[in-house]
Protein backbone atom coordinates (compact mmCIF):
# COMPACT_ATOMS: atom_id res chain seq x y z
CA UNK A 1 0.00 0.00 0.00
CA UNK A 2 2.86 2.20 -0.01
CA UNK A 3 4.08 2.35 -2.95
CA UNK A 4 3.37 5.03 -5.95
CA UNK A 5 2.60 3.61 -8.76
CA UNK A 6 2.98 5.92 -12.25
CA UNK A 7 1.33 4.33 -15.14
CA UNK A 8 2.84 5.97 -18.14
CA UNK A 9 1.50 5.63 -21.74
CA UNK A 10 2.25 6.91 -24.85
CA UNK A 11 -2.06 6.40 -25.32
CA UNK A 12 -5.34 6.90 -23.08
CA UNK A 13 -4.91 3.05 -21.75
CA UNK A 14 -8.12 2.01 -23.05
CA UNK A 15 -6.74 2.85 -26.73
CA UNK A 16 -3.73 0.53 -25.68
CA UNK A 17 -3.67 -2.82 -28.43
CA UNK A 18 -5.01 -5.12 -26.20
CA UNK A 19 -8.40 -3.95 -27.15
CA UNK A 20 -7.69 -5.30 -30.63
CA UNK A 21 -7.46 -8.83 -29.12
CA UNK A 22 -10.48 -11.45 -30.06
CA UNK A 23 -10.16 -15.12 -29.81
CA UNK A 24 -9.59 -15.43 -25.85
CA UNK A 25 -7.45 -16.60 -23.59
CA UNK A 26 -6.34 -19.83 -22.11
CA UNK A 27 -5.92 -21.56 -18.76
CA UNK A 28 -6.83 -25.10 -17.37
CA UNK A 29 -9.99 -24.74 -15.97
CA UNK A 30 -11.74 -27.88 -16.45
CA UNK A 31 -12.09 -31.04 -15.08
CA UNK A 32 -10.63 -33.45 -18.21
CA UNK A 33 -8.01 -31.01 -18.85
CA UNK A 34 -4.51 -31.20 -16.98
CA UNK A 35 -1.48 -28.28 -16.50
CA UNK A 36 0.51 -31.16 -17.95
CA UNK A 37 -1.24 -31.09 -20.96
CA UNK A 38 -1.30 -27.53 -21.28
CA UNK A 39 2.37 -27.56 -21.08
CA UNK A 40 3.17 -30.12 -23.78
CA UNK A 41 1.08 -28.27 -25.94
CA UNK A 42 3.09 -24.93 -25.79
CA UNK A 43 6.34 -26.48 -25.65
CA UNK A 44 5.28 -28.30 -28.63
CA UNK A 45 3.56 -25.36 -30.28
CA UNK A 46 7.14 -23.64 -29.72
CA UNK A 47 8.88 -26.15 -31.58
CA UNK A 48 11.19 -26.85 -28.37
CA UNK A 49 12.82 -23.74 -28.40
CA UNK A 50 10.44 -22.53 -25.11
CA UNK A 51 12.17 -22.66 -21.24
CA UNK A 52 10.03 -25.73 -19.86
CA UNK A 53 10.13 -24.30 -16.16
CA UNK A 54 8.77 -21.01 -17.18
CA UNK A 55 6.34 -23.08 -19.36
CA UNK A 56 5.49 -24.68 -15.91
CA UNK A 57 5.32 -21.90 -13.78
CA UNK A 58 2.81 -20.34 -16.73
CA UNK A 59 0.69 -22.80 -16.91
CA UNK A 60 0.24 -23.21 -12.78
CA UNK A 61 -0.66 -20.01 -12.36
CA UNK A 62 -2.84 -19.36 -15.88
CA UNK A 63 -6.34 -20.46 -13.88
CA UNK A 64 -5.52 -18.28 -10.42
CA UNK A 65 -4.93 -15.12 -12.81
CA UNK A 66 -8.74 -16.27 -14.78
CA UNK A 67 -10.29 -16.66 -11.53
CA UNK A 68 -8.72 -13.12 -10.57
CA UNK A 69 -9.87 -11.46 -13.56
CA UNK A 70 -13.54 -13.41 -13.24
CA UNK A 71 -13.78 -11.69 -9.61
CA UNK A 72 -12.64 -8.35 -11.05
CA UNK A 73 -15.82 -8.66 -13.34
CA UNK A 74 -14.52 -10.02 -16.53
CA UNK A 75 -18.10 -10.64 -18.14
CA UNK A 76 -16.56 -13.73 -20.09
CA UNK A 77 -19.20 -15.60 -21.86
CA UNK A 78 -20.89 -18.42 -20.26
CA UNK A 79 -22.41 -22.09 -20.55
CA UNK A 80 -25.74 -22.49 -19.25
CA UNK A 81 -24.61 -23.51 -16.34
CA UNK A 82 -23.02 -20.82 -15.58
CA UNK A 83 -19.23 -21.96 -15.92
CA UNK A 84 -16.91 -19.75 -18.18
CA UNK A 85 -17.25 -21.13 -22.04
CA UNK A 86 -14.07 -22.56 -23.49
CA UNK A 87 -13.66 -23.17 -26.96
CA UNK A 88 -10.95 -25.09 -29.24
CA UNK A 89 -7.86 -23.34 -30.36
CA UNK A 90 -4.89 -24.02 -32.56
CA UNK A 91 -2.32 -26.40 -31.09
CA UNK A 92 -4.83 -26.82 -28.26
CA UNK A 93 -5.30 -30.78 -27.45
CA UNK A 94 -8.66 -29.93 -26.12
CA UNK A 95 -10.99 -26.68 -25.31
CA UNK A 96 -9.07 -24.75 -23.00
CA UNK A 97 -9.99 -21.12 -24.35
CA UNK A 98 -11.94 -19.03 -22.09
CA UNK A 99 -13.57 -16.38 -24.43
CA UNK A 100 -16.07 -13.37 -24.15
CA UNK A 101 -17.28 -13.12 -27.49
CA UNK A 102 -15.09 -12.38 -29.91
CA UNK A 103 -14.02 -9.47 -27.85
CA UNK A 104 -12.40 -10.85 -24.99
CA UNK A 105 -9.31 -8.08 -24.92
CA UNK A 106 -12.37 -5.72 -24.96
CA UNK A 107 -13.34 -6.99 -21.93
CA UNK A 108 -10.07 -7.80 -20.43
CA UNK A 109 -8.70 -4.05 -20.66
CA UNK A 110 -11.89 -2.71 -19.52
CA UNK A 111 -11.41 -5.10 -15.99
CA UNK A 112 -7.93 -4.30 -15.74
CA UNK A 113 -8.50 -0.15 -16.15
CA UNK A 114 -11.77 -0.12 -13.84
CA UNK A 115 -9.79 -2.12 -11.33
CA UNK A 116 -6.83 0.33 -11.55
CA UNK A 117 -9.14 3.05 -10.93
CA UNK A 118 -9.74 1.74 -7.37
CA UNK A 119 -6.49 2.41 -5.92
CA UNK A 120 -5.69 5.70 -5.42
CA UNK A 121 -1.78 5.31 -5.43
CA UNK A 122 -1.67 4.38 -8.74
CA UNK A 123 -0.99 7.81 -11.12
CA UNK A 124 -1.58 7.53 -14.35
CA UNK A 125 0.31 10.05 -17.39
CA UNK A 126 -1.76 9.26 -20.39
CA UNK A 127 -0.11 10.29 -23.58
CA UNK A 128 3.54 10.58 -22.28
CA UNK A 129 6.04 9.05 -24.76
CA UNK A 130 9.09 7.44 -22.98
CA UNK A 131 11.90 8.69 -24.92
CA UNK A 132 14.99 6.69 -22.82
CA UNK A 133 15.27 4.94 -19.87
CA UNK A 134 17.75 6.84 -17.39
CA UNK A 135 20.14 4.46 -16.21
CA UNK A 136 23.01 5.65 -13.29
CA UNK A 137 26.17 3.20 -12.29
CA UNK A 138 24.47 0.14 -13.51
CA UNK A 139 20.60 0.67 -12.23
CA UNK A 140 17.16 1.90 -13.61
CA UNK A 141 16.40 5.04 -11.84
CA UNK A 142 13.45 6.13 -14.03
CA UNK A 143 12.82 7.46 -18.01
CA UNK A 144 12.53 10.76 -19.39
CA UNK A 145 9.25 11.02 -21.39
CA UNK A 146 7.71 13.85 -23.76
CA UNK A 147 4.33 15.31 -22.12
CA UNK A 148 2.59 15.28 -25.69
CA UNK A 149 0.05 17.71 -24.49
CA UNK A 150 2.79 20.54 -24.27
CA UNK A 151 6.04 18.85 -25.59
CA UNK A 152 7.63 18.96 -22.70
CA UNK A 153 10.70 16.62 -21.87
CA UNK A 154 10.59 15.40 -18.13
CA UNK A 155 11.98 13.06 -15.58
CA UNK A 156 10.14 10.50 -14.12
CA UNK A 157 12.29 9.26 -11.46
CA UNK A 158 11.86 5.63 -9.83
CA UNK A 159 12.97 2.78 -7.99
CA UNK A 160 11.94 0.24 -10.30
CA UNK A 161 10.79 0.06 -14.10
CA UNK A 162 8.56 -2.24 -15.89
CA UNK A 163 8.36 -2.24 -19.78
CA UNK A 164 4.61 -3.52 -20.83
CA UNK A 165 4.75 -2.01 -24.32
CA UNK A 166 3.35 -4.81 -26.44
CA UNK A 167 5.41 -6.16 -29.80
CA UNK A 168 6.74 -4.49 -33.26
CA UNK A 169 4.62 -5.44 -35.95
CA UNK A 170 4.49 -2.12 -37.18
CA UNK A 171 7.98 -3.05 -38.63
CA UNK A 172 6.28 -4.92 -41.42
CA UNK A 173 3.85 -4.02 -44.21
CA UNK A 174 1.16 -6.12 -43.50
CA UNK A 175 0.18 -6.86 -39.54
CA UNK A 176 -2.70 -6.83 -37.45
CA UNK A 177 -0.81 -4.60 -35.62
CA UNK A 178 -2.15 -0.92 -34.53
CA UNK A 179 0.19 1.92 -35.11
CA UNK A 180 1.48 1.94 -31.83
CA UNK A 181 2.85 -1.38 -32.17
CA UNK A 182 6.40 0.50 -33.09
CA UNK A 183 8.93 -1.79 -30.35
CA UNK A 184 9.46 1.04 -28.01
CA UNK A 185 10.19 -0.61 -24.89
CA UNK A 186 11.96 -3.36 -26.91
CA UNK A 187 14.62 -0.23 -28.13
CA UNK A 188 14.44 1.56 -24.77
CA UNK A 189 16.06 -1.82 -23.54
CA UNK A 190 18.74 -3.06 -26.01
CA UNK A 191 19.92 0.34 -25.55
CA UNK A 192 20.24 0.23 -21.71
CA UNK A 193 22.79 -3.09 -22.72
CA UNK A 194 19.72 -6.00 -22.07
CA UNK A 195 19.93 -8.26 -24.95
CA UNK A 196 16.91 -8.78 -27.22
CA UNK A 197 16.00 -12.49 -27.12
CA UNK A 198 14.98 -14.53 -29.94
CA UNK A 199 13.86 -11.90 -32.40
CA UNK A 200 13.97 -13.50 -35.55
CA UNK A 201 10.63 -15.66 -33.91
CA UNK A 202 8.08 -13.89 -35.82
CA UNK A 203 4.55 -14.96 -35.53
CA UNK A 204 2.63 -15.41 -38.80
CA UNK A 205 -1.42 -15.31 -38.40
CA UNK A 206 -2.80 -17.24 -41.17
CA UNK A 207 -5.90 -15.03 -41.69
CA UNK A 208 -5.50 -11.37 -42.22
CA UNK A 209 -7.99 -9.20 -44.36
CA UNK A 210 -5.98 -8.82 -47.40
CA UNK A 211 -7.24 -4.95 -47.96
CA UNK A 212 -6.32 -4.17 -44.54
CA UNK A 213 -4.61 -6.69 -42.24
CA UNK A 214 -7.24 -6.82 -39.94
CA UNK A 215 -7.15 -9.92 -37.81
CA UNK A 216 -10.06 -12.44 -38.50
CA UNK A 217 -9.90 -14.39 -35.41
CA UNK A 218 -8.82 -17.97 -34.87
CA UNK A 219 -11.63 -18.54 -32.77
CA UNK A 220 -13.63 -18.66 -36.72
CA UNK A 221 -11.66 -22.15 -36.82
CA UNK A 222 -11.93 -23.06 -33.45
CA UNK A 223 -15.87 -22.59 -33.82
CA UNK A 224 -15.69 -24.91 -36.71
CA UNK A 225 -15.26 -22.74 -39.74
CA UNK A 226 -12.91 -24.16 -42.98
CA UNK A 227 -9.92 -22.64 -45.34
CA UNK A 228 -10.78 -23.40 -48.49
CA UNK A 229 -8.56 -22.78 -51.69
CA UNK A 230 -9.94 -21.61 -55.13
CA UNK A 231 -11.29 -25.33 -55.82
CA UNK A 232 -13.28 -25.68 -52.88
CA UNK A 233 -10.81 -27.89 -51.24
CA UNK A 234 -9.68 -28.09 -47.44
CA UNK A 235 -6.06 -27.80 -48.00
CA UNK A 236 -4.89 -28.29 -44.76
CA UNK A 237 -5.44 -32.01 -45.22
CA UNK A 238 -1.95 -32.37 -47.13
CA UNK A 239 -0.34 -29.85 -44.44
CA UNK A 240 -1.59 -30.60 -41.30
CA UNK A 241 -3.77 -34.03 -41.35
CA UNK A 242 -4.36 -34.02 -37.65
CA UNK A 243 -5.67 -31.38 -36.68
CA UNK A 244 -6.53 -29.34 -40.21
CA UNK A 245 -7.86 -26.15 -39.30
CA UNK A 246 -6.77 -26.10 -35.41
CA UNK A 247 -3.15 -26.52 -36.04
CA UNK A 248 -0.66 -24.17 -35.67
CA UNK A 249 -0.39 -20.96 -36.79
CA UNK A 250 3.28 -21.36 -38.62
CA UNK A 251 2.05 -24.32 -40.36
CA UNK A 252 -0.71 -23.11 -41.74
CA UNK A 253 0.55 -19.58 -42.85
CA UNK A 254 3.20 -21.71 -44.81
CA UNK A 255 0.67 -24.25 -46.09
CA UNK A 256 -1.07 -21.02 -47.15
CA UNK A 257 1.64 -19.46 -49.12
CA UNK A 258 2.13 -22.97 -50.91
CA UNK A 259 -1.46 -23.30 -51.82
CA UNK A 260 -0.83 -19.16 -53.44
CA UNK A 261 2.88 -20.62 -54.92
CA UNK A 262 0.77 -23.20 -56.64
CA UNK A 263 -1.55 -21.27 -57.87
CA UNK A 264 -4.51 -22.47 -56.01
CA UNK A 265 -5.52 -19.75 -54.27
CA UNK A 266 -7.53 -16.51 -55.47
CA UNK A 267 -6.64 -13.56 -56.48
CA UNK A 268 -7.51 -9.96 -55.83
CA UNK A 269 -6.89 -6.41 -56.30
CA UNK A 270 -4.95 -6.70 -52.54
CA UNK A 271 -3.11 -9.95 -53.79
CA UNK A 272 -3.59 -13.91 -53.03
CA UNK A 273 -5.54 -15.13 -51.07
CA UNK A 274 -8.03 -18.10 -49.47
CA UNK A 275 -11.52 -18.42 -48.06
CA UNK A 276 -12.49 -18.57 -45.05
CA UNK A 277 -15.56 -20.78 -45.23
CA UNK A 278 -17.87 -19.86 -42.42
CA UNK A 279 -21.30 -20.63 -43.72
CA UNK A 280 -21.91 -24.10 -42.38
CA UNK A 281 -22.24 -22.61 -38.91
CA UNK A 282 -25.59 -20.89 -39.31
CA UNK A 283 -26.38 -17.46 -38.58
CA UNK A 284 -27.19 -18.04 -34.85
CA UNK A 285 -23.66 -19.39 -33.84
CA UNK A 286 -21.78 -16.58 -35.66
CA UNK A 287 -24.41 -13.85 -33.91
CA UNK A 288 -23.43 -15.58 -30.59
CA UNK A 289 -19.71 -16.59 -31.02
CA UNK A 290 -18.38 -14.71 -33.38
CA UNK A 291 -19.92 -11.31 -33.84
CA UNK A 292 -17.04 -9.43 -34.53
CA UNK A 293 -15.88 -11.38 -37.11
CA UNK A 294 -19.51 -10.64 -38.27
CA UNK A 295 -19.22 -6.78 -38.05
CA UNK A 296 -15.64 -6.94 -39.73
CA UNK A 297 -16.56 -8.83 -42.53
CA UNK A 298 -19.34 -6.89 -42.99
CA UNK A 299 -17.67 -3.72 -42.63
CA UNK A 300 -14.19 -4.04 -43.89
CA UNK A 301 -15.30 -6.39 -47.23
CA UNK A 302 -19.04 -6.17 -47.78
CA UNK A 303 -20.16 -9.32 -47.00
CA UNK A 304 -22.40 -11.21 -44.76
CA UNK A 305 -20.34 -14.48 -43.50
CA UNK A 306 -22.98 -16.25 -42.64
CA UNK A 307 -23.72 -16.54 -46.51
CA UNK A 308 -20.29 -15.81 -48.42
CA UNK A 309 -16.74 -16.71 -47.14
CA UNK A 310 -14.33 -14.33 -46.20
CA UNK A 311 -11.41 -13.87 -48.07
CA UNK A 312 -8.07 -14.04 -45.70
CA UNK A 313 -3.82 -14.22 -46.33
CA UNK A 314 -1.21 -14.91 -43.52
CA UNK A 315 0.57 -11.46 -42.05
CA UNK A 316 2.65 -10.47 -39.42
CA UNK A 317 1.03 -11.10 -36.04
CA UNK A 318 3.19 -11.36 -33.01
CA UNK A 319 6.55 -11.09 -31.82
CA UNK A 320 7.73 -14.09 -29.71
CA UNK A 321 10.95 -12.70 -29.60
CA UNK A 322 11.90 -9.71 -26.81
CA UNK A 323 13.72 -7.78 -24.07
CA UNK A 324 15.02 -10.68 -22.36
CA UNK A 325 13.70 -11.63 -18.97
CA UNK A 326 13.71 -14.32 -16.28
CA UNK A 327 10.20 -15.47 -15.02
CA UNK A 328 9.70 -12.83 -12.98
CA UNK A 329 10.36 -10.04 -15.49
CA UNK A 330 13.99 -9.08 -14.71
CA UNK A 331 15.75 -8.24 -17.03
CA UNK A 332 19.39 -8.13 -15.61
CA UNK A 333 20.03 -4.70 -15.50
CA UNK A 334 18.57 -3.61 -11.55
CA UNK A 335 15.51 -1.91 -11.41
CA UNK A 336 14.23 -3.09 -15.25
CA UNK A 337 11.48 -5.47 -15.45
CA UNK A 338 9.22 -6.46 -19.16
CA UNK A 339 5.81 -8.22 -19.25
CA UNK A 340 3.93 -9.54 -22.09
CA UNK A 341 4.91 -9.32 -25.57
CA UNK A 342 7.47 -6.83 -25.30
CA UNK A 343 9.37 -9.69 -22.96
CA UNK A 344 10.84 -13.00 -24.02
CA UNK A 345 10.83 -15.45 -20.68
CA UNK A 346 10.28 -17.96 -23.21
CA UNK A 347 7.38 -20.02 -23.54
CA UNK A 348 6.63 -19.16 -26.61
CA UNK A 349 9.81 -20.17 -27.88
CA UNK A 350 9.96 -20.31 -31.75
CA UNK A 351 5.79 -20.73 -32.12
CA UNK A 352 3.22 -18.98 -29.73
CA UNK A 353 -0.01 -20.58 -29.75
CA UNK A 354 -3.31 -18.62 -30.09
CA UNK A 355 -4.68 -17.73 -26.85
CA UNK A 356 -1.72 -17.96 -24.45
CA UNK A 357 -0.39 -14.06 -25.04
CA UNK A 358 -3.32 -12.72 -22.84
CA UNK A 359 -2.94 -15.22 -20.19
CA UNK A 360 0.63 -14.42 -20.25
CA UNK A 361 0.45 -10.69 -19.80
CA UNK A 362 -1.62 -11.62 -16.93
CA UNK A 363 0.61 -14.34 -15.54
CA UNK A 364 4.34 -12.75 -16.21
CA UNK A 365 2.38 -8.89 -15.30
CA UNK A 366 1.30 -10.19 -11.77
CA UNK A 367 5.72 -11.81 -11.24
CA UNK A 368 7.00 -8.72 -12.74
CA UNK A 369 4.88 -6.39 -10.78
CA UNK A 370 5.58 -8.43 -7.43
CA UNK A 371 9.53 -8.57 -8.61
CA UNK A 372 9.45 -4.73 -8.82
CA UNK A 373 6.98 -3.68 -5.88
CA UNK A 374 9.35 -6.00 -3.99
CA UNK A 375 12.88 -4.68 -5.22
CA UNK A 376 11.80 -1.28 -4.56
CA UNK A 377 11.15 -1.24 -1.47
CA UNK A 378 14.82 -2.00 -0.59
CA UNK A 379 15.52 1.12 -2.36
CA UNK A 380 16.74 4.39 -1.53
CA UNK A 381 14.77 7.47 -3.11
CA UNK A 382 16.29 8.20 -6.44
CA UNK A 383 17.58 11.96 -7.12
CA UNK A 384 17.47 14.33 -9.96
CA UNK A 385 20.91 14.86 -9.38
CA UNK A 386 24.19 13.81 -11.43
CA UNK A 387 24.27 11.61 -13.56
CA UNK A 388 20.68 11.74 -14.04
CA UNK A 389 20.41 14.98 -14.65
CA UNK A 390 23.14 14.88 -17.21
CA UNK A 391 21.65 12.07 -18.99
CA UNK A 392 18.36 13.68 -19.02
CA UNK A 393 19.95 17.30 -20.95
CA UNK A 394 21.49 14.67 -23.77
CA UNK A 395 18.24 13.43 -23.97
CA UNK A 396 16.83 17.47 -24.57
CA UNK A 397 19.50 18.06 -26.93
CA UNK A 398 18.88 15.00 -28.76
CA UNK A 399 15.19 15.28 -29.58
CA UNK A 400 14.94 19.49 -29.38
CA UNK A 401 18.34 20.23 -30.79
CA UNK A 402 18.99 17.67 -33.16
CA UNK A 403 15.72 15.32 -34.47
CA UNK A 404 13.54 18.83 -34.29
CA UNK A 405 16.07 21.21 -35.38
CA UNK A 406 16.88 19.48 -39.15
CA UNK A 407 15.67 21.90 -41.53
CA UNK A 408 16.21 19.98 -44.87
CA UNK A 409 16.19 15.98 -45.29
CA UNK A 410 14.02 12.89 -46.13
CA UNK A 411 10.55 12.33 -44.50
CA UNK A 412 10.14 9.93 -41.66
CA UNK A 413 7.35 8.41 -43.79
CA UNK A 414 9.87 7.69 -46.88
CA UNK A 415 12.10 5.30 -44.10
CA UNK A 416 9.90 3.82 -42.56
CA UNK A 417 8.25 2.52 -45.50
CA UNK A 418 11.41 1.68 -47.13
CA UNK A 419 12.10 -0.53 -43.71
CA UNK A 420 8.10 -2.10 -43.75
CA UNK A 421 8.46 -3.12 -47.85
CA UNK A 422 12.24 -4.36 -46.64
CA UNK A 423 11.18 -6.82 -43.52
CA UNK A 424 8.22 -8.26 -45.74
CA UNK A 425 10.34 -8.73 -48.71
CA UNK A 426 13.43 -9.84 -46.74
CA UNK A 427 12.45 -11.32 -43.48
CA UNK A 428 8.89 -12.51 -44.31
CA UNK A 429 7.24 -16.45 -43.44
CA UNK A 430 10.31 -17.92 -45.61
CA UNK A 431 14.04 -16.15 -45.60
CA UNK A 432 17.37 -17.49 -46.97
CA UNK A 433 20.75 -16.29 -46.45
CA UNK A 434 20.50 -13.70 -49.65
CA UNK A 435 17.31 -12.30 -48.04
CA UNK A 436 18.64 -11.73 -44.57
CA UNK A 437 22.32 -10.02 -45.59
CA UNK A 438 20.26 -7.72 -48.00
CA UNK A 439 17.44 -7.06 -44.65
CA UNK A 440 20.41 -6.00 -42.57
CA UNK A 441 22.02 -3.96 -45.41
CA UNK A 442 18.87 -2.27 -45.81
CA UNK A 443 18.28 -1.74 -42.24
CA UNK A 444 21.62 -0.04 -41.34
CA UNK A 445 21.54 1.83 -44.06
CA UNK A 446 18.54 3.49 -43.08
CA UNK A 447 19.74 3.59 -39.35
CA UNK A 448 21.71 6.29 -40.86
CA UNK A 449 19.35 7.81 -43.11
CA UNK A 450 17.36 8.11 -40.67
CA UNK A 451 19.80 10.66 -38.67
CA UNK A 452 19.15 13.30 -41.18
CA UNK A 453 15.62 12.95 -41.79
CA UNK A 454 13.41 16.25 -41.06
CA UNK A 455 10.02 16.62 -38.69
CA UNK A 456 8.78 19.39 -40.88
CA UNK A 457 6.12 20.21 -37.49
CA UNK A 458 8.34 22.41 -35.15
CA UNK A 459 5.49 23.08 -33.06
CA UNK A 460 5.94 21.13 -29.56
CA UNK A 461 2.39 20.64 -29.25
CA UNK A 462 1.12 16.98 -29.77
CA UNK A 463 4.04 17.03 -32.53
CA UNK A 464 2.90 13.76 -33.90
CA UNK A 465 5.54 13.82 -36.39
CA UNK A 466 7.87 13.93 -33.87
CA UNK A 467 6.66 11.18 -32.00
CA UNK A 468 6.97 9.39 -35.44
CA UNK A 469 10.19 10.06 -35.80
CA UNK A 470 11.28 8.89 -32.54
CA UNK A 471 9.32 5.72 -33.24
CA UNK A 472 10.92 4.96 -36.44
CA UNK A 473 14.30 5.10 -34.65
CA UNK A 474 12.93 2.18 -32.30
CA UNK A 475 11.38 0.21 -34.86
CA UNK A 476 15.01 0.58 -36.79
CA UNK A 477 16.81 -1.41 -33.64
CA UNK A 478 14.25 -4.06 -33.34
CA UNK A 479 14.31 -4.81 -37.33
CA UNK A 480 18.00 -4.88 -36.97
CA UNK A 481 17.80 -7.65 -33.92
CA UNK A 482 15.44 -9.14 -36.28
CA UNK A 483 17.04 -9.61 -39.22
CA UNK A 484 20.58 -10.32 -37.42
CA UNK A 485 19.49 -12.84 -35.06
CA UNK A 486 17.37 -14.32 -38.02
CA UNK A 487 20.43 -14.52 -40.19
CA UNK A 488 22.39 -16.31 -37.50
CA UNK A 489 20.09 -19.08 -37.25
CA UNK A 490 20.70 -21.34 -39.99
CA UNK A 491 18.16 -23.88 -39.33
CA UNK A 492 14.22 -23.42 -39.75
CA UNK A 493 12.37 -24.01 -36.70
CA UNK A 494 8.94 -23.21 -35.82
CA UNK A 495 8.10 -19.62 -37.54
CA UNK A 496 11.37 -19.07 -38.78
CA UNK A 497 11.58 -20.90 -42.26
CA UNK A 498 15.03 -20.86 -44.30
CA UNK A 499 14.30 -22.37 -47.50
CA UNK A 500 18.29 -22.89 -47.30
CA UNK A 501 18.44 -24.66 -44.03
CA UNK A 502 14.83 -26.69 -43.97
CA UNK A 503 15.90 -28.80 -40.91
CA UNK A 504 15.37 -28.37 -37.36
CA UNK A 505 18.79 -28.64 -35.76
CA UNK A 506 18.94 -29.07 -32.15
CA UNK A 507 22.76 -30.04 -32.22
CA UNK A 508 23.63 -26.75 -32.99
CA UNK A 509 20.18 -24.48 -32.33
CA UNK A 510 18.75 -25.73 -29.60
CA UNK A 511 19.45 -22.67 -27.40
CA UNK A 512 17.94 -18.57 -27.89
CA UNK A 513 19.77 -16.27 -29.82
CA UNK A 514 20.72 -12.80 -27.73
CA UNK A 515 20.91 -9.76 -29.70
CA UNK A 516 23.18 -7.08 -27.90
CA UNK A 517 22.99 -3.82 -29.46
CA UNK A 518 26.55 -3.03 -30.84
CA UNK A 519 27.76 0.34 -33.00
CA UNK A 520 27.35 -1.19 -36.20
CA UNK A 521 24.23 -3.87 -35.65
CA UNK A 522 23.89 -6.22 -32.83
CA UNK A 523 26.20 -8.64 -31.42
CA UNK A 524 24.78 -12.49 -31.55
CA UNK A 525 25.39 -14.41 -28.37
CA UNK A 526 23.19 -17.91 -27.41
CA UNK A 527 21.62 -18.84 -24.16
CA UNK A 528 21.06 -22.49 -23.54
CA UNK A 529 17.17 -23.58 -23.66
CA UNK A 530 15.40 -25.01 -20.33
CA UNK A 531 14.26 -28.43 -20.61
CA UNK A 532 12.61 -30.31 -17.79
CA UNK A 533 10.29 -33.12 -18.79
CA UNK A 534 9.45 -32.66 -22.87
CA UNK A 535 12.30 -33.99 -24.17
CA UNK A 536 12.49 -32.54 -27.91
CA UNK A 537 10.54 -34.59 -30.73
CA UNK A 538 9.68 -34.58 -34.16
CA UNK A 539 6.78 -31.55 -34.50
CA UNK A 540 4.22 -33.86 -36.44
CA UNK A 541 0.43 -32.75 -36.47
O1 LIG B 1 -6.90 -15.15 -33.64
C1 LIG B 1 -6.90 -14.66 -32.52
O2 LIG B 1 -7.94 -14.47 -31.88
C2 LIG B 1 -5.61 -14.32 -31.91
C3 LIG B 1 -5.32 -14.73 -30.70
C4 LIG B 1 -3.95 -14.66 -30.19
O3 LIG B 1 -3.06 -14.17 -30.91
O4 LIG B 1 -3.70 -15.14 -29.09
Amino acid sequence: PKLNVAVVSKVYPMRSHTISAEGGMAAVLREYDSLDSHAYDTIKGSDFLADQDAVEFFVKESPREAIRLEHWGCPFSRDPDGRISVRAFGGMSVKRTLFATDKIGFHLLHTLFQTSLKFSNIHRYDEWFVTSLLVDDGKVEGVAAIELRTGDLVTILAKAVVIATGGCGKIFQFTTNGWIKTGDGMALAYRAGVPLKDMEMVQYHPTLLPNTGILITEAARGEGGYLLNKDGERFLKRYVPGKMELGPRDIISRAEMTEISEGRAFEGPYGSYVHLDLTHLGEAVIEEKLPFVKELAERYVGIDPAHEPIPVRPGQHYQMGGVHTDMYGYTGLPGLYAAGEVACVSINGANRLGSNSLTECLVFGAAAGKAAAEYAQKQPAPSFGNPVQGLFMIEENRIYDQILKHEKGERISAIRTQMQQAMEKYVGIYRDENSLMEACRIVGELKKRVKNAVVEDKDRVFNTELVSALELEFMLDAAEAIAYSALHRRESRGTHSRIDYTKRDDLVFMKHTTAYKGPDGPRIEYSPVTITRWKPEERVY
